[in-house]
């Protein structure tokens, strides 16, 4: 029988934190003895907001390595990135064909974006959630491991291929959300009630992949909690509660074993152990990530392969989905 597949994607934008790794990458890791995975790096996603050429390459090629650091084999999956897939624009006009405009209003991430930058309102912005579909939908993906803040997105991909299903007859799978229960929002460590992001204006109220361990403690050391004062998880602490599921996430302990733990021992300790089993953590990673960006060569090897294995299964349906819309064949 063949392999499910499973799609996913991470723009490299600068400095991947370790929400992105807890809600995306550690996630995609496990998948990949499973399924016939495509991880994809979304060049064509970043430059929705303004980017300096020379840093977008090297970033791309940042996110290339932190996928493999983590522990994603190129002989399991196939790890690429999107511009070198010519049918993910090709695929994006058709879709933008059946996406309404008042939809694409809706989307809370273009919401926000545009609400921070008006002079930097552009129309790719708008269309970003269609070209994530495309991304997607020409893998007859079946799922699509994601953090909460991509739902939105999920539910239009799953819209359009119904659509474009309805209108045209059966061409694409319907693509399958896989959040997890557990940090799938990992939250800002300044203000728990929003989402960890790099594109915060704080740097204390992020944890990067990549910080080094005296960055990380201080971050954390730093981070905003209550005047309660017990380690407990519940939405009236909410920096602990965030505290407690990176920590668990981390350490592989249950939370009510963290609970125990921390009994009557207030914030400092914790606090304290939440940094080292961070830093342990991703001690591994950061090793990796240092020996694979020395080696550039393997790093063009993986990528030029992922393309040409995407490149193959995309074509595949951009084909069918060209026919059927009625285009001449070539
Ligand atoms: P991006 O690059 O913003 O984030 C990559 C992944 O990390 C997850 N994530 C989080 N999870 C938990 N807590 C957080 N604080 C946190 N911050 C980020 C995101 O949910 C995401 O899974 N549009 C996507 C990229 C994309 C994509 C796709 C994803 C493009 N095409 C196709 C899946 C399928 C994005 O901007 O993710």
């Amino acid at each position: 029988m063949e392999k499910k597949v499973v799609f996913s994607g991470v723009q490299p934008s600068g400095g991947l934190t370790i929400g992105n790794y807890i809600g995306a990458i550690k996630n995609f890791v496990d998948l990949q003895e499973k399924y016939n995975c495509y991880y994809c790096i979304v060049d064509l996603h970043a430059i929705t907001v303004p980017q300096i050429p020379k840093d977008l390459r090297k970033n791309t090629l940042e996110v290339l390595a932190i996928y493999l650091a983590s522990g994603l084999d190129p002989e399991k999956c196939t790890l690429f990135i999107q511009s070198h897939v010519d049918a993910h624009v090709e695929l994006t006009w058709v879709l933008n064909s059946i996406s309404y405009m008042g939809q694409l209003n809706r989307m809370t991430q273009f919401k926000e974006k545009s609400k921070k930058s008006e002079e930097n309102l552009n129309a790719a912005l708008f269309t970003y959630p269609v070209l994530m579909a495309a991304d997607i939908l020409l893998y007859q993906t079946e799922f699509v491991p994601v953090g909460e803040d991509q739902k939105q997105h999920l539910e239009l991909a799953r819209d359009l291929a119904e659509r474009f299903n309805n209108r045209y007859s059966e061409t694409f799978k319907i693509p399958e959300p896989l959040i997890q229960k557990f940090g799938a929002r990992i939250m800002s460590l300044q203000n728990p009630e929003n989402k960890m992001s790099k594109s915060d204006e704080n740097e204390n109220s992020y944890i990067l992949i990549l910080d080094k361990p005296d960055v990380i403690r201080r971050k954390i050391k730093r981070a905003v909690t209550d005047s309660i004062g017990e380690v407990k998880y519940n939405d009236e602490q909410l920096g602990i509660k965030n505290l407690m599921n990176i920590y668990s996430v981390f350490s592989g302990d249950s939370i009510d074993v963290i609970e125990n733990r921390y009994e009557g021992l207030g914030y400092g300790k914790f606090k304290e152990d939440v940094a080292e089993v961070v830093i342990s953590g991703l001690a591994p990673i950061q090793k990796r990530y240092d020996d694979l960006m020395k080696n550039k060569d393997y790093l063009e090897k993986v990528y030029r392969q992922g393309a040409e294995k995407a490149n193959y299964a995309a074509i595949k349906t951009l084909r069918k989905v060209y026919r059927k819309v009625g285009f001449i064949q070539r």
